[in-house]
């Protein structure tokens, strides 16, 4: 039985449940929002799909005794209205999605849920620290999307400029998900080439590419009013490298040790959540900004912290 919750049935909770359905990966899912007709018609909407499906997934709402036995959680809310894609300022969202979180983590805590919980609400690094303290469970457990979504939007702006697929680019970007944010070029492999080798050849504006990518959200925001498929899809990938042990090497929002905070950094993942962090090798620049990214991470926290 592979069960999942997802707290929070806006556009990214929607997405990750339509997801979950038509992959045919979850058998049991667990919709909550405070807004209960709109969980019910998403309920409703997945069930209608049903007959039309290779697989069978049993579609609950609004029952947090339900978590008691859940595998995968995801916290999805969020307040599209918050955010000013001209600012670019995932912060803007903090008040909202605190809130939020003192709400829902007492009712995660006394359901028993002991599964592993990943976050994609904003602003992601805070929010998931804020939601680990505030549940109790163990900072393996919990994670948060983070870098992944960028590392993705690196992966694709990198792919245009060399015509490939964006699985070909590996690499890392690094720190909050939000503006201090970097891509670490020394981890950037274009088909198994290191992308610094290229960059005469193929002049190459690292800055622009970065800038491009560290944007990417906003650009889909500006459009639309919010992001959801390319969120949704990374959450998903994740929950698939838990339930399948995959010990995925992928960048995530773990908590750091070295930084005392969660900020995006690769990470090993597998059945317990996070298994382990990973130390690279990073040129002195790069250090210095994944410290930079981490203190903006913490100064801003604790300036509204409680
Ligand atoms: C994004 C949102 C999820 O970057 O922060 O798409």
């Amino acid at each position: 039985m592979r069960k999942y919750a997802i707290i929070g049935v806006g556009h990214v909770g929607a997405t990750i449940a339509y997801t979950l359905v038509c992959k045919g990966i979850a058998d049991e899912l667990i919709l909550i929002d405070t807004n209960t007709a709109k969980a019910r018609a998403e309920q409703l909407d997945l069930q209608d799909a049903q007959a039309r499906l290779d697989s069978r997934t049993i579609i609950k709402i609004n029952d947090y005794h339900e978590l008691a036995d859940t595998d995968i959680l995801f916290i999805t809310s969020g307040n599209i209205h918050a955010l000013d894609h001209a600012s670019g300022n995932r912060w803007a969202e903090f008040d909202y999605t605190k809130e939020i979180v003192q709400a829902i983590a007492p009712k995660v805590k006394a359901s028993g849920f002991n599964g592993v919980a990943i976050d994609t609400m904003n602003p992601c690094d805070a929010i998931t620290h804020y939601f680990q303290r505030a549940t109790g469970l163990s900072r393996a457990q919990v994670f948060g999307t983070g870098t992944f979504l960028d590392t993705a939007r690196m992966q694709k702006v990198v792919a245009e400029v060399f015509d490939c697929d964006p699985k070909n680019i590996s690499g890392y970007v690094y720190g909050e998900h939000g503006e201090s944010q970097f891509t670490a070029w020394s981890t950037v492999q274009v088909n198994g080439v290191p992308i610094t080798d290229l960059v005469d050849s193929h002049h190459l504006d690292l800055d622009a590419l970065e800038a491009e990518a560290r944007h990417g959200g906003w650009a889909v925001h500006s459009g639309k009013g919010y992001t959801s498929f390319a969120i949704a899809t990374c959450a998903v990938k994740l929950s698939e490298a838990v339930f399948a042990n995959a010990r995925l090497a992928c960048p995530v929002s773990a908590y750091s040790e070295t930084f005392d905070t969660y900020v995006g950094q690769p990470a090993i993942i597998g059945k317990n959540g996070v298994e382990s962090v990973t130390t690279l090798a990073l040129t002195a620049d790069e250090t210095a900004k994944f410290q930079n990214s981490a203190n903006t991470i913490i100064e801003k926290f604790h300036a509204f912290d409680d």
